[in-house]
């Protein structure tokens, strides 16, 4: 498998092709965006420390048989991933009340949602990322019925799976997003999970240990997230 040209630079990660059409590169920057790219910073070490906890994140969804598209690691800093047509969805799941929802409906922050909560968000940076729900998804051709019922089922499975993870190392997974797109006919888990797309807490003094660190300049963090790879057992070199 060959590198080959950069197709496409996002916030945090650049994509390139390979000399395989159906494979490409991710390639884990340090550079770190909030409130639509307003706040933006390098955070050392963020590259190699998402791309590593990326990695153990998406093995653990494959053996409990999500299908991913993260295929192996290449480097400190790369991944191989199926290149895959992206659902311009993004799905977020909300086991504790925080962040926009909270913002959203003048909620307090840390009520424990029962059952947990499902949202939709169209992927558009120019309008904000604004939420959307099925139907509007389906007149706007963003995602089928289809699809989306799967997206929904995945997304809950992976909750099932990390809530539980998180939990084991002393920590509440309090929502996260996920992307989706299709692989040769398949829905199939896109994109990352790191401390960057979710929320996590110490289990027992709710400190945060997530990009809200960054969003709300507390510090301490890629540290943070260095923590929460050790309780989950990843080594950082
Ligand atoms: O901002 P909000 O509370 O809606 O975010 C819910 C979860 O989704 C958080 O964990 C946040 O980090 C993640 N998210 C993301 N990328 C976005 C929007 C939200 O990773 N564009």
């Amino acid at each position: 498998m060959e590198k080959r040209e950069e197709l496409y630079a996002g916030k945090a990660k650049s994509v390139f092709t390979t000399d395989d059409p159906d494979y490409l590169v991710l390639h884990f920057r340090d550079d770190t965006s909030a409130f639509d790219g307003k706040k933006k910073e390098q955070l050392a070490r963020k590259g190699q420390v998402n791309n590593r906890f990326n990695a153990f994140i998406m093995e653990k969804l494959k053996a409990a048989g999500v299908p991913t598209h993260f295929e192996r690691l290449l480097n400190d800093r790369e991944a191989l991933v199926k290149k895959l047509d992206m659902i311009p969805v993004e799905c977020v799941v909300r086991n504790i009340s925080a962040g926009s929802l909270c913002r959203r409906l003048g909620v307090e922050e840390g009520l424990t949602l029962t059952p947990s909560t499902f949202e939709l968000f169209l992927k558009n940076d120019a309008q904000g990322d604004p939420m959307i729900n099925e139907s509007l998804a389906e007149t706007f051709g963003w995602a089928t019925p289809e699809q989306l019922a799967q997206m929904k089922t995945l997304t809950y499975q992976v909750n099932d799976v990390l809530k539980q993870l998180f939990l084991d190392g002393g920590m509440l997974l309090v929502d996260y997003k996920l992307e989706f797109g299709v692989f040769k006919g398949e829905i199939v888990l896109g994109d990352e999970f790191s401390p960057d797309g979710c929320r996590l807490w110490d289990s027992e003094t709710r400190e945060k240990m997530d990009k809200d660190r960054f969003r709300q300049g507390l510090g301490g963090v890629i540290e943070a997230y260095e923590e929460v790879g050790r309780r989950l057992g990843i080594e950082f070199d």
